[in-house]
């Protein structure tokens, strides 16, 4: 009886585990049901990996965010910046928390317009706890629904919240109070959990959060540490189950590009995290990225892998010695991406089958090599490979010649910001652009429920990208400032996945 008990506890687990982590269906509710976010695993770029605390301010994120955008990152996808922790703010006498203008001295606020109005999306970072970990900043303990409605002020688009001094915390309770506190402060944004695994995330997170973290920190600042994140990438490997849109394991932000790291350690380690459907969040200084750097971190065809609307996690299929295997990594259009990873510091010659991949031996496959850009086939049976040493190889293998990409979206501004110049009723206009960098056209976005009164919007077709025509009417508004946030919502044509929902500001000052 007990083992019967035992058994049937077991098949509960599994069949809890499995439908939980299906990309296709999860059980439970997703907190990106209510927000439509991260329905691909976000991208950006947070300062803590090189710069650590210092020197974090207004001048240093705003120099890299015009960095970002002279890099081509942008079109590639890239959107969250912001600080992580520096001092950034305290916390006044009255609880509220309040900007360092020393360090911000256009305020949080007008940092966050500043990202806004270069069609980049505003990062920012606390702690759950009374402190952020070096105790330099105020956590949101005690205060977590006064913390998140000053986030929604400031405009925050996503938050990281650190664990750091939560002594006698429930890690559920808290982390759920704090993703109710953001619903109740009325601004979408993206929940990033910095637990570093404790408390095991993936097993409730997806239901309060974005991502979370799976491992401890990838790097001291500054110090780049190739053994540090291969010991990671082979735990987050092992969660691949728990990930899918809107719930993403976080195996820590980027270290590519940083010094210290060979051209062959850079392209293995983004390949790695684009075929495990990581958060693409780079920390390397963007002010001084050598070409090749920027090359790897802004390859589309790699990039498309981990920005895949299905969402799997690819993992390990097979692994002998110092070479793994990685796939079930299905794509969008049916195709499916490959890594072979040789860890060894000599070439090592690799067969794979197309068997063991999940295909039928006599499929007759197109193999796309992603860094070299080059197609070849059809093929049957399965490939011999020499990897080179601490290198990988990257692969799409299709029936069909054709590799698509799948939407890659960004836009030129998120922020719409208007003057009326007199106080008669007058009509105003604005528009933004949405880039798509992939190769599959979108269908029109479409507006979600209903702007306000003194809004109209109208999407319409540039080629592949479109145009988001705001028309404003101020008859009937009294003198003041209003704001809305729009939002925006699609579906990716082939796989039939909703697109992350997209969200910009429209603000007035009417006469
Ligand atoms: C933790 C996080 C890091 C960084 C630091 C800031 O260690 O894991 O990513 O945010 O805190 O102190």
């Amino acid at each position: 009886m007990r083992k019967l008990t035992g058994t049937l506890a077991l098949s509960i687990l599994f069949i809890s585990i499995f439908m939980f982590a299906s990309s296709d269906q999860p059980a439970s509710k997703l907190r990106a049901d209510y927000d439509g976010l991260a329905m691909t695993p976000p991208m950006g770029w947070y300062p803590w990996n090189t710069f650590g605390q210092e020197p974090q301010n207004e001048r240093l994120i705003k120099e890299m965010v015009e960095a970002l955008l002279r890099s081509g990152m942008r079109e590639a996808g890239y959107a969250y910046i912001g600080p992580d922790e520096g001092i950034c703010f305290y916390r006044a006498e009255d609880g509220k928390l309040t900007t360092n203008l020393e360090r911000y001295p256009s305020g949080l606020r007008g940092l966050g317009d500043y990202i806004h109005q270069r069609g980049l999306k505003y990062a920012l970072y606390t702690d759950a706890g009374t402190l952020t970990c070096s105790k330099a900043m105020p956590g949101t303990k005690g205060y977590e629904f006064e913390d998140m409605r000053q986030f929604a002020e400031w405009r925050a688009d996503y938050l990281k919240i650190d664990w750091c001094h939560t002594k006698g915390q429930d890690i559920v309770q808290t982390y759920t109070l704090l993703d109710e506190a953001q619903r109740g402060a009325g601004r979408p944004l993206v929940h990033s959990l910095c637990s570093w695994g404790v408390g095991e995330p993936w097993k409730w997170a997806a239901a309060v959060g974005h991502l979370w973290r799976t491992t401890g920190d990838i790097c001291e600042p500054g110090k780049a540490d190739w053994n540090s994140a291969i010991e990671i990438v082979f735990a987050n490997e092992k969660l691949f189950a728990y990930a899918g849109p809107g719930h993403w394991n976080d195996p820590d932000m980027m270290i590519v590009g940083m010094p210290g790291l060979s051209e062959a350690q850079n392209r293995s380690l983004f390949s790695l995290w684009c075929l495990m459907a990581a958060p693409l969040i780079a920390g390397n200084d963007l002010r001084q990225m050598s070409e090749s750097t920027r090359q790897i971190l802004t390859n589309l065809e790699v990039i498309a892998v981990d920005q895949d609307p299905f969402g799997f996690q690819g993992h390990i299929i097979k692994k002998d010695g110092q070479v793994s295997i990685w796939g079930q990594k299905k794509l969008f259009d049916g195709s499916q991406a490959v890594l072979v990873f040789n860890q060894n510091n000599s070439p090592s010659e690799v067969t794979i089958s197309w068997e063991e991949l999940g295909f039928s031996r006599e499929a007759s496959l197109y193999v796309r090599d992603l860094w070299k850009h080059q197609t070849n086939g059809p093929i049957t049976r399965g490939l011999s490979l020499t990897v080179p040493p601490n290198d990988v190889i990257m692969l799409r293998l299709s029936s069909s010649r054709d590799f698509p990409l799948p939407p890659i979206v960004s836009a030129d501004t998120y922020l719409l910001s208007l003057r009326g110049k007199s106080s008669r009723p007058e009509k105003l206009s604005a528009s933004l652009t949405i880039h798509n960098a992939g190769t599959v056209d979108l269908p029109l976005w479409k507006v979600h429920g209903s702007p306000p009164s003194w809004l109209s919007v109208k999407i319409t077709k540039r080629g592949k990208n479109q145009m988001v025509t705001n028309q404003i009417n101020t008859a009937g508004l009294s003198s003041g400032y209003y704001h809305t946030t729009v939002r925006l919502d699609n579906t990716e044509p082939i796989s039939k996945r909703p697109m992350s929902a997209f969200y910009y500001d429209v603000e007035i000052e009417v006469k």
